[in-house]
């Protein structure tokens, strides 16, 4: 087999998350030996299906419906053990139970405990106006710890004593937060929380394990790794729109660091990318439509988070910032998705460039650090697309008409093809170009 052949896969979400990810790993995942979560935790929401029943997997790589994959939650997730239980005894409800031959988990993970959890929360209520306007699954103060050199680690939850320890020196300063800035009544006792762990660490026991050995075992046995990306390139920490940002690299850097890549390196980076923009929480939004537009987008695309049920903003398809995410994570194709919920809008835009205010200025990207108030975005119309147009995708895989302008408007604007259109939330409503 050539090297090209054995390369792996990375698939990350181009805007700013919910751009269908899940939907694709799901369908793609039997080409693969191996699907990799290396980053984020329960904040991230990904819809797939079991036969007609719709799941949202929070933790559990997207692979995991798919009978022969390997399912990694690599080193570089922050992980919810009491939520990961909950969504393993969900599946099971289902009929579907995950043994340990189909789901490791990396000792190196960071585990999210109750201080963290809680701190998240009361920061984002004490913040009024100035939150970032967080999921609250104690994913920033987790990742804190990390950096700081004093979290719980995965591998830690199989020694009690351990778990004791680390909490111990944690509680010190969480402790003062918690009770002294931010009055709360209610923080569980450090024993409760050792035991509660403690508890969660012998049923997890038999899924934790050295997630580095396993894929290189894929990797020598001719398998092929898909890794999958959780929220998208414009929430990544150093990349994008910060400080609305989540605390993870969620982009190309991120699978180096969080989940292990094999000798063969990748080779082929899917950029999923929504035939419009959405985002829940705050922060810059170019494309945003704060009208009728961008509420009837929300309404037609159920955009709605998955995790926490807020309503979406919604906005057109935002070319500079499309070719941003391109460029900051080596995308090479781009799966679109949606694109049903476009053909229902009478009315379609997509943002081309921006001008910038005080100069008058066209910037055709965007760039890092960009004050989406100090710009505007030029919206170029285009003819509605039709169910004629779909049908012949669908049916055909055919390009026509106002579909076929919107795509080819796409790929000479960012410079690599598109090679995925999805038109419906089925596995199965989706064409490979
Ligand atoms: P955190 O990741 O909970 O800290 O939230 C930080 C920002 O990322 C907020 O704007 C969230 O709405 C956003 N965010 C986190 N996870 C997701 C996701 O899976 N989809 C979309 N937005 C997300
Ligand atoms: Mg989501």
């Amino acid at each position: 087999m050539s090297q090209t052949q054995l390369s792996h896969t990375l698939l990350v979400g181009t805007q700013w998350g919910d751009e269908g990810k899940g939907k694709i790993v799901d369908r793609l995942a039997g080409d693969f030996k191996a699907v990799v979560r290396y980053q984020g935790g329960n904040n991230a929401g990904h819809t797939v299906y079991l036969g007609q029943q719709k799941v949202v997997l929070h933790l559990l790589p997207s692979g995991v419906l798919t009978a022969g994959v390997v399912n990694v939650i690599g080193h570089g997730v922050v992980l919810e053990p009491a939520a990961l239980m909950e969504e393993m005894d969900k599946l099971k409800a289902l009929g579907y139970t995950i043994t340990p031959a189909q789901l490791k988990i990396s000792g190196g993970c960071t585990i999210i405990h109750r201080y963290g959890l809680m701190l998240d929360q009361l920061r984002e209520q004490s913040q009024g106006q100035a939150k970032i306007g967080t999921t609250g699954k104690g994913i920033g103060p987790t990742y804190e710890d990390r950096v700081a050199r004093r979290a719980l680690k995965a591998r830690d939850l199989l020694d009690p004593k351990k778990i004791e320890k680390i909490l111990d020196s944690l509680w010190q300063e969480r402790g003062i937060l918690l009770h002294q800035l931010y009055q709360c009544r209610d923080v569980p006792r450090l024993s409760e929380e050792v035991a509660r762990l403690a508890k969660m660490g012998e049923q997890l026991a038999p899924f934790i394990t050295d997630t580095m050995d396993e894929l290189d075992l894929v990797q020598q046995q001719g398998g092929r790794i898909l890794y999958e990306g959780a929220q998208g390139v414009m929430l990544d920490l150093d990349y994008g729109t910060y400080p609305y940002v989540t605390s993870s690299n969620t982009g190309l850097g991120g699978v180096y660091t969080g989940g292990y890549v094999p000798s063969q390196g990748i080779n082929r980076v899917i950029g999923v990318v929504k035939a419009y923009t959405t985002r829940v929480g705050e922060g810059a939004f170019p494309s945003e439509l704060d009208n009728e537009l961008g509420a009837k987008l929300q309404e037609l695309g159920h955009e709605f988070g998955a995790t926490t049920g807020r309503k979406r903003r919604c906005g057109w398809l935002d070319l500079p910032q499309l070719k941003y995410a391109i460029k900051v994570s080596g995308i090479t194709e781009l799966a679109l998705t949606k694109i049903d919920v476009l053909a229902q809008m009478q009315q379609v835009g997509v943002v081309t460039s921006y001008k910038e205010l005080a100069t008058g200025k066209k910037l055709d990207r965007f760039y890092l650090g960009l004050d989406a108030s100090t710009v505007e975005a030029q919206v170029e119309p285009l003819a509605p697309i039709t169910a004629q147009e779909l049908e012949l995708l669908a049916k055909e895989k055919k390009l026509t008409g106002a579909l076929k302008v919107f795509i080819n408007l796409i790929s000479a604007h960012v410079n690599i093809p598109v090679k995925m259109i999805s038109f419906g939330p089925g596995k199965e409503d989706l064409v490979i170009l």
